[in-house]
C-alpha cells in the first residue's frame, strides 16, 4: 500500500497545479465555471504535438505518425496501467489488450509533461507488481476525481470479432467531468492504428508509438470523443524480449502519453 500511496500523492500534484489560482499566471486559462462538462481543464492552445515528437521520429522503420489534420489537441493524457501479453504458438509474446487510468494534464505546460510521466513511471513501477482492473479503478478513483478523463481499454475489433485482432478504446463516459454532459454516451472512441513506429529511447523495454485514427463500423464513425490519437513518451509497457511457453500470459506496467484531437468537443478548445 506503501508504494501505491507514493503515487497517489504524485497524481494529487495534478489536481493541485489544477487548483493553483497562478496557473493563469503561466498562461494557463481554465474552462469558465459555466462551461464545466467536456474538454479539457485548462487550454491545449499552448501544446505543439512537433516539440513532444522527434524530428526523426519517422527514420527508424516501422509505419509512419503521420501529422494530426488540425492544430491544437481537444485532450492531453497521462495513462498509467497494465498492458497485457500472451504467448503466441511461435513461442513469442504478442498483445492482448490491457487496460489502463488517463489523467487530465492539460494544466502542466507542455515541458513538464515528458518529465512527469517518466516521474510518475518510477513510482507505478515500484508499486506492487500484480493489480486487477478492479483495483486500479478503485485506487486511481482516489485521486481528485476532476483530473480523471476516463479508461483506455482493447475490445474485439467491431467489424469483425471472429478474426482475433483487437482495438483500443478511449472511454470517458462514466468520468464525473461529462456527468452532466448533454452528449455523455459519445465521449468515447474506437481507434484504428495505422502509425506505428519504435520508442526513440529504449525500443526494448517502452512500448511503441503510436497513431490511431477513429475507426469506423459500417461507414460511421465509432464515436465521438476524437478522431486522431497519439501516443508517446511511453515508458514500460513492452513484453520481455524473450521466447516463452505458448498460451502463457504477464501484465507489463505502462505509463505513456496521449494526445486526442478532433471529435465533438473540438469547440470546447480555447
Ligand atoms: C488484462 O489482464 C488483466 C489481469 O490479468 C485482466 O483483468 C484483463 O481483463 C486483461 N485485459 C485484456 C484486454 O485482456
Ligand atoms: C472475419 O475474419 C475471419 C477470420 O480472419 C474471416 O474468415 C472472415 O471472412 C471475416 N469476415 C468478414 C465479414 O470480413
Ligand atoms: C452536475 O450538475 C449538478 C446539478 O446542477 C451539480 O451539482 C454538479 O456539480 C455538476 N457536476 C459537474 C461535474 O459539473
Ligand atoms: C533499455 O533498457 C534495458 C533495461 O533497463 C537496458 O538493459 C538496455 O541497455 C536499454 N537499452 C538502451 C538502448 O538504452
Ligand atoms: C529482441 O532480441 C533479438 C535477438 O536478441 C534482437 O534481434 C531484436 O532486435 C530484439 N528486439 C527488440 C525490440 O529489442
Ligand atoms: C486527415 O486528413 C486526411 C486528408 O484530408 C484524410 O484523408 C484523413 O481521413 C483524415 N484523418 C482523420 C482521422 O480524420
Amino acid at each position: 500500500m506503501y508504494a501505491f500511496m507514493k503515487l497517489f500523492s504524485a497524481l494529487s500534484v495534478l489536481a493541485l497545479v489544477n487548483a493553483f489560482p497562478s496557473a493563469e499566471s503561466f498562461g494557463f486559462q481554465r474552462r469558465a465555471n459555466s462551461t464545466p462538462t467536456g474538454g479539457s481543464i485548462c487550454g491545449t492552445k499552448q501544446f505543439i504535438l512537433a516539440n513532444e515528437l522527434p524530428a526523426d521520429i519517422n527514420n527508424d522503420g516501422g509505419a509512419p505518425l503521420p501529422k494530426p489534420n488540425t492544430t491544437y489537441p481537444v485532450y492531453t493524457a497521462l495513462s498509467v496501467g497494465m498492458q497485457n501479453y500472451t504467448c503466441g504458438a511461435d513461442s513469442t509474446w504478442g498483445p492482448l489488450g490491457g487496460y489502463t487510468f488517463l489523467f487530465d494534464i492539460s494544466c502542466l505546460p507542455q515541458m513538464h509533461h515528458a518529465p512527469f510521466t517518466s516521474f510518475i513511471a518510477a513510482l507505478w513501477d515500484a508499486a506492487p507488481p500484480t493489480v486487477s482492473n478492479e483495483q486500479i479503478i478503485d485506487l486511481f478513483e482516489q485521486v481528485n476525481p476532476g483530473t480523471a478523463l476516463g479508461l483506455h481499454y482493447w475490445i474485439a475489433d467491431p467489424n469483425n470479432a471472429t478474426d482475433g485482432k483487437i482495438n483500443a478504446v478511449w472511454d470517458f463516459t462514466k468520468s464525473e467531468r461529462y456527468v452532466n454532459d448533454t452528449n455523455r454516451a459519445n465521449a468515447f472512441l474506437v481507434a484504428a492504428e495505422t502509425g506505428n513506429v519504435p520508442d526513440p529511447k529504449n525500443s526494448t523495454v517502452n512500448s511503441p508509438w503510436l497513431y490511431e485514427p477513429i475507426l469506423y463500423v459500417n461507414g460511421k464513425k465509432d464515436g465521438q470523443l476524437a478522431d486522431e490519437v497519439y501516443r508517446f513518451n511511453s515508458n514500460g509497457g513492452n513484453a520481455p524480449n524473450n521466447s516463452c511457453f505458448p498460451g502463457s500470459v504477464l501484465q507489463s506496467k505502462s505509463t505513456l502519453n496521449f494526445w486526442l484531437f478532433g471529435g465533438a468537443w473540438e469547440d470546447t478548445i480555447h
